[in-house]
């Protein structure tokens, strides 16, 4: 059957879903990769899951399916110099210049400053057309900096703005720890 929707119109569609903006990491045999992804969200809850939409075509890409294994660092606004790096010329190694780098459980680089890091094991992937879909079950995961999401919409990043104050934590937890 052909496609109802052309690609160029989807595309412009897709510019109305503002996307949190995470850079999806991996290390493989002693090499690290990255790369700026939107496309990311929750998938399960249990066992603790996180999905992740890669084009194929991505160097991402070819050491997530080959290492199993790959971390979610969600940016906060002030990373906002991130993104540009992690999707620019530069592949592999030259774009863990800026940033502070450690890991977790999977030796995927983890970023300090990130308001969240989950480090996942591939459970699954699915092909379809020009992406893998990534199912990460989460290993581990680090809480991070406080601070505002970095959002991406209509082809600009954007900060975060509440409208009214969030739900407030279950007694006794406290998300950043403090
Ligand atoms: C804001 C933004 C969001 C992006 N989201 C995705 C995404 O969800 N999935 C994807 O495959 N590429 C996405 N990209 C494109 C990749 O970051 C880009 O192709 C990157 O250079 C791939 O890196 P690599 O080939 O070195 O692995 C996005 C780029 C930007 C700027």
């Amino acid at each position: 059957m052909d496609h109802l929707a052309g690609v160029a119109q989807f595309k412009l569609g897709m510019r109305a879903l503002a996307g949190a903006v995470s850079l999806v990491t991996c290390s493989h045999a002693g090499h690290r990769y990255g790369m700026t992804a939107t496309a990311v969200c929750s998938a399960a809850a249990e066992p603790p899951t996180v999905l992740a939409c890669i084009n194929r075509s991505t160097t991402t890409n070819r050491a997530i399916a080959k290492s199993g294994v790959f971390c979610v660092n969600v940016l906060r606004h002030e990373d906002r110099e991130l993104p540009g790096l992690f999707s620019g010329t530069h592949k592999g190694e030259g774009r863990f210049r800026q940033g502070e780098w450690t890991r977790l459980w999977s030796g995927s680089p983890v970023l300090s400053s990130a308001l969240v890091s989950f480090d996942c094991r591939v459970a699954n992937r699915l092909q379809h057309g020009t992406h893998s879909v990534f199912l990460g079950e989460v290993m581990a995961l680090h809480l991070g900096r406080k601070g505002k999401a970095l959002l991406y919409a209509d082809g600009q990043y954007a900060k975060l703005a509440s409208l009214a104050h969030g739900e407030p934590l279950p007694e006794g937890l406290d998300y950043w720890g403090e």
